[in-house]
């Protein structure tokens, strides 16, 4: 399943990761021939580059908090968590984004990352997560089906899934 010494994780966003992740955000860029450009600046101040997306920082107009997975020196994908949903949220974009880099794909990570992202979501305060996705996407459907997804309405090209959380330990 895998060749990786050791379990992934998600972790917050380090500077330690920094050859790792430009190889391997580069590498999926080239494989699905999109530009380089947001790049740039990560390439330029790695520090700076991780510094903002340590935390919670606002986006798509609410608070996110990011998470790279990664095992030892080798950083896989990343995951956000938008806190709560603006009306377009809740129809395009949902609670949960991610994505693994393309060597790193087809070997279940994006499964696990999905779960231990579930994890954080409960930890934040969340009761059930909103994911949508493109019908096309079978991947990721799989991940979010995998992981207890529900298909509620859809919304153009995108289908949208709910996940009711566990209750975690010591919220009984
Ligand atoms: C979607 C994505 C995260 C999946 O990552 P991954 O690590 O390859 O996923 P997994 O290995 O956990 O595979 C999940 C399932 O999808 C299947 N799958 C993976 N890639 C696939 C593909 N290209 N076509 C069809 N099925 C695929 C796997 O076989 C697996 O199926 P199973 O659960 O029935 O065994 C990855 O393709 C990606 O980053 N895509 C671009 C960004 C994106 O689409 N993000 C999600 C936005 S909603």
């Amino acid at each position: 399943m895998s060749d990786l010494a050791e379990t992934p994780r998600l972790v917050q966003p380090t500077a330690a990761l920094r050859d790792s992740f430009l190889t391997g955000e580069r590498a999926d860029c080239l494989a699905e021939g999109r530009s380089t450009e947001w790049l740039a600046p990560a390439v330029e101040d790695f520090d700076a580059f991780v510094a903002e997306r340590r935390g919670v920082f606002l986006r798509w107009g609410v608070p996110c908090t990011g998470f790279w997975y990664v095992a030892g020196q080798d950083y896989l994908g990343m995951l956000i968590i938008r806190h709560r949903l603006t009306p377009e949220l809740a129809e395009v974009g949902g609670h949960v984004g991610y994505h693994v880099v393309t060597p790193w794909r087809r070997r279940g990570h994006a499964t696990r990352m999905l779960s231990a992202g579930l994890l954080e979501c409960r930890r934040l305060g969340l009761d059930r997560v909103l994911l949508t996705c493109g019908r096309d996407n079978e991947a990721s459907r799989r991940v979010i089906l995998a992981n207890g997804g529900v298909l509620d309405r859809p919304h153009g090209d995108e289908d949208r899934f709910w996940i009711t959380l566990d209750e975690g330990p010591g919220t009984a």
